[in-house]
């Protein structure tokens, strides 16, 4: 069997992992402990994929060992019987969303074929990214953000004043958000949540045209291997802010700090993404619990064959 047969039919099982970290979560939604919030999402989460017929190794988790007790970089997870398959996980994106009972907070994983996803420290990543539809190389993460947005907007044949960007509403975006407007076009600012940030550019009801922005290193790899599925064009380089922060790279086999790695290098294996909503959001609904049943909403989607999905499920209380 080859792995692009085989990836999609992990799907199912990957959506029954987020919607228990899901559930999980939004149980903390609005209590104000973020903690405990993704504690829980990531127990829940842990304990679903070893319910899971595979060789599970997480890329992308909760931290390195000494600093994650579970879902820790490099652990394994599954049964053990089956393909390997490398994981980039994000049991709660939005913590503090949740924390806030706010929207848009998503429990999150990709799974691909062992080294189909980049095994990216736990530093801050400069991202750009837009959905299908444009000319190859039309952004470009060293061109100015106007640059970027005027060169879409003439791609798409419109004004840039019917163009929107999305980006982290952070005091370090000042100057990107004063190039975008500089250069006429709408800005969509979040608060948290660059996941679905990015995968909002696939989606025209959204009217987000553009993601530009920095945020976390493994909140891009999960991006991208979305991205993949759907169709679009990303680019990232890592950030370091100190020697720490090298030598967490040092340990994933990177050598060049500087490299700009475009979607395929973030994600170059055949991907299965699914984000199942902990808190209502424009990607998906939130956990809803009603008359003893629990109600969520996941997004999958898999790169071999192109599906992508939303799923309904109900679960007993
Ligand atoms: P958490 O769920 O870990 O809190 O991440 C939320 C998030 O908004 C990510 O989507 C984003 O990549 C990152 O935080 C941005 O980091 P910062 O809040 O430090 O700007």
């Amino acid at each position: 069997m080859t792995t692009s047969v085989l990836i999609p039919h992990l799907a199912d099982a990957m959506v029954r992992v987020t919607e228990k970290a899901a559930i999980a979560a939004e149980a903390l939604a609005g209590r104000g402990d973020e903690k405990a919030a993704d504690a829980a999402a990531v127990d829940a989460m842990r304990t679903a994929f070893n319910a899971v017929d595979f060789k599970g190794r997480v890329v992308i988790g909760e931290g390195e060992r000494d600093e994650a007790p579970m879902l820790y970089i490099g652990e394994e997870v599954g049964t053990g019987n089956g393909p390997e398959i490398d994981i980039a996980l994000d049991p709660l994106e939005g913590t503090t969303l949740t924390a806030k009972a706010m929207a848009n907070a998503l429990a999150v994983l990709a799974i691909a074929p062992r080294g189909g996803l980049l095994f990216a420290p736990d530093t801050y990543m400069q991202k750009i990214a837009i959905g299908p539809g444009y000319p190859d190389g039309v952004i470009d993460l060293d061109a100015s953000p106007a640059e970027n947005i005027t060169a879409m907007a003439k791609a798409k044949g419109v004004d840039v004043s019917a163009m929107t960007a999305c980006v982290l509403d952070r005091p370090r975006h000042a100057e990107i958000i004063e190039s975008l407007r500089g250069a006429g076009a709408r800005i969509h600012l979040i608060s948290d949540g660059d996941v679905a940030g990015v995968i909002n550019t696939t989606n025209p009801a959204t009217g987000v045209d553009l993601y530009v922005g920095s945020g976390g290193a493994p909140e891009g790899v999960l991006a991208a291997a979305a991205l993949k599925c759907v169709g679009g064009q990303m680019q990232g380089r890592l950030i370091f802010r100190n020697d720490d922060e090298r030598k967490r790279a040092d340990r994933t086999g990177i050598t060049d700090y500087d490299k700009k790695y475009d979607l395929h290098e973030l994600a170059s294996g055949e991907t299965v993404f699914c984000a199942t909503g902990v808190t209502k959001g424009g990607l998906v609904d939130g956990v809803v619990r009603n008359n003893g049943l629990i109600e969520t909403d996941t997004l999958v989607m898999s790169s071999a064959d192109g599906m992508v999905r939303k799923i309904k499920s109900w679960h007993r209380a």
